[in-house]
């Protein structure tokens, strides 16, 4: 297990942004003008994060996400993810479009992030996908549920199923809503719930969100969601119930940007490893938890 593991390589197929950063002393009001206190860029979007961090753990990561061609953001990009090892070549450089930013405000007082995005960047297709992704040495292909994009996810997902259902398992994560996200759920062997998502089909808990999207899985699926300090809930086989792992209690929260994305890269690691449903979202909550006392996604090793 533990070589064939090794070998075996990931693939996030998602965003891949800009995250132009200032943290403030205090969240600001419309027209103020104030002095922040830092300002730093960050490679960001869902996938690019959770990658960052997967990387960083011992899973050799691969990203497919589109990105504007001849533009020094994505250079920017693209050289941080060399320089962490991160395999970028079958991400799609558009021409005549700008790379997708965030301007991210951290407010120091309380670690929030206030995220406004920008992208106007085509979607990764299931030609893009089929036409340059080398499948033999993958083992888990992880889709970022993208607004708009569902239902070419989805072609993805049926394309992997029907070709390597036996050797790479497909995961998504479902953060917003949209008429064609419930499609997913049935193609996925981990599927993962954001807190926004399940508050829009108004549930408000991670437990009642499980209960009412757990059916539309295949078993034998599993089923995850993550919900800020509560920690996260998850549910499926070998056992029937729900497991619960808690949150890590902060004194001290410094930077929540992509806690969730990191959240998600911990479970999936752990996973990956073999281990159990409660061990695997109990390590994704303490991994998100370290990294909201720190600045960005670089761990200490
Ligand atoms: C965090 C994040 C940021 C990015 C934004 C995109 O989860 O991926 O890095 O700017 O969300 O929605």
């Amino acid at each position: 297990m533990a070589m064939e593991y090794q070998h075996k390589q990931v693939l996030l197929v998602g965003l891949a942004c800009l995250d132009i950063i200032t943290v403030c002393g205090h969240f600001p009001i419309e027209d103020e003008d104030f002095r922040a206190d830092d300002h730093y860029w960050q490679c960001g979007g869902n996938a690019c994060n959770s990658a960052v961090v997967l990387q960083q753990l011992g899973d050799q990561c691969n990203l497919m996400a589109c990105l504007s061609e001849n533009c020094p953001q994505s250079d920017y990009i693209l050289q941080k993810l060399t320089n962490i090892g991160i395999k970028s070549n079958w991400c799609i450089r558009h021409i005549g479009h700008k790379t997708p930013i965030s301007t991210v405000l951290i407010n120091k007082k309380n670690g929030s992030r206030t995220i406004m995005h920008y992208s106007w960047l085509p979607e990764i297709t299931l030609d893009n996908f089929q036409n340059r992704v080398q499948f033999d040495n993958l083992d888990w292909i992880h889709f970022e549920g993208r607004r708009k994009n569902m239902l070419e996810i989805g072609r993805m997902m049926d394309y992997i199923r029907l070709r390597y259902k036996d050797r790479i398992k497909i995961s998504v994560e479902l953060e917003k809503k949209d008429e064609n996200s419930l499609q997913l759920i049935p193609k996925a062997d981990v599927i993962f719930i954001g807190k926004d998502f399940a508050q829009a089909f108004g549930h408000d808990n991670a437990t009642d969100c499980l209960r009412a999207f757990y059916p539309l899985a295949q078993s034998p699926a599993i089923m995850i969601c993550p919900w800020g300090d509560y920690g996260a809930d998850g549910i499926g086989p070998p056992q029937s119930n729900i497991v619960h792992a808690d949150a890590l209690t902060l004194d001290v929260v410094v930077d929540t940007l992509a806690a969730g994305d990191t959240f998600l890269a911990g479970t999936i690691h752990s996973l990956r490893k073999g281990e159990s449903l409660l061990k695997s979202i109990s390590y994704g909550c303490k991994l998100a938890g370290t990294k909201c006392k720190q600045r960005g996604l670089m761990f200490e090793k």
